[in-house]
């Protein structure tokens, strides 16, 4: 009898860990995939060494980029944003095990935040939300601010640098900078 209780928990666990990501990769139009090894150095390694203002990331999913980012800009604040809950919890975990005071994570649709403090914003996303931040960074983002998006582009920028990340699918990694849009 115990032996069943303990298989049915389990079932009834991964059950709801796949809903619960297959439910907001549809909403979000995206899943939770985390950012590969090869691109993450990729990205680290392009990031600007001075930024003036917060550093946003989003779609923070399970911090695969967050905390690296964190440990980069040591005297920032970084904040991730994450709708999707098991990565949201997951990340949320990782800030306390691993004690990283400089970082925030908070489980809001980044097209409904204001981002007019931030420094540098980083993302990971799909061809649609790039069009749809377009518009929304180019507004609210200061003159100095950077933007950095591990594979999909923002249409119609051009990139002050771009990093080959050097996997299968020839991704890349590109930096703008706003005033030289
Ligand atoms: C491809 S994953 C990238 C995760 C992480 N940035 C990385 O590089 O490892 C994209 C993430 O963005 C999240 N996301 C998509 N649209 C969002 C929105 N409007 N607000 C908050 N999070 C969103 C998804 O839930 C997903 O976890």
């Amino acid at each position: 009898m115990y032996n069943w209780i303990v298989i049915a928990f389990f079932l009834a666990l991964i059950l709801f860990i796949l809903v619960s990501i297959i439910l907001w990769s549809l909403r979000n139009g995206i899943s939770p995939m985390p950012t590969s090894h090869k691109a993450k150095c990729c990205l680290l390694s392009v990031l600007p060494k001075m930024v003036n203002g917060k550093v946003y990331e989003l779609g923070s999913g399970w911090g695969t980029l967050l905390f690296p980012i964190a440990r980069h800009y040591p005297g920032r604040q970084i904040v991730g944003y994450e709708t999707s809950l098991l990565p949201y919890w997951f990340s949320r975990m990782r800030r306390k095990l691993g004690g990283y005071p400089n970082v925030e994570i908070l489980r809001k649709d980044f097209f409904e935040v204001a981002m007019g403090d931030a420094g540098l914003v980083v993302c990971y996303l799909y061809p649609g939300a790039m069009r749809r931040l377009k518009d929304k960074l180019r507004v609210e983002l200061p003159p100095d601010a950077w933007v950095v998006s591990n594979t999909f582009s923002v249409p119609g920028w051009p990139a002050s640098r771009v990093c080959e990340v050097g996997d299968i699918y020839y991704s890349k990694v590109y930096v703008y900078r706003l005033n030289s849009l």
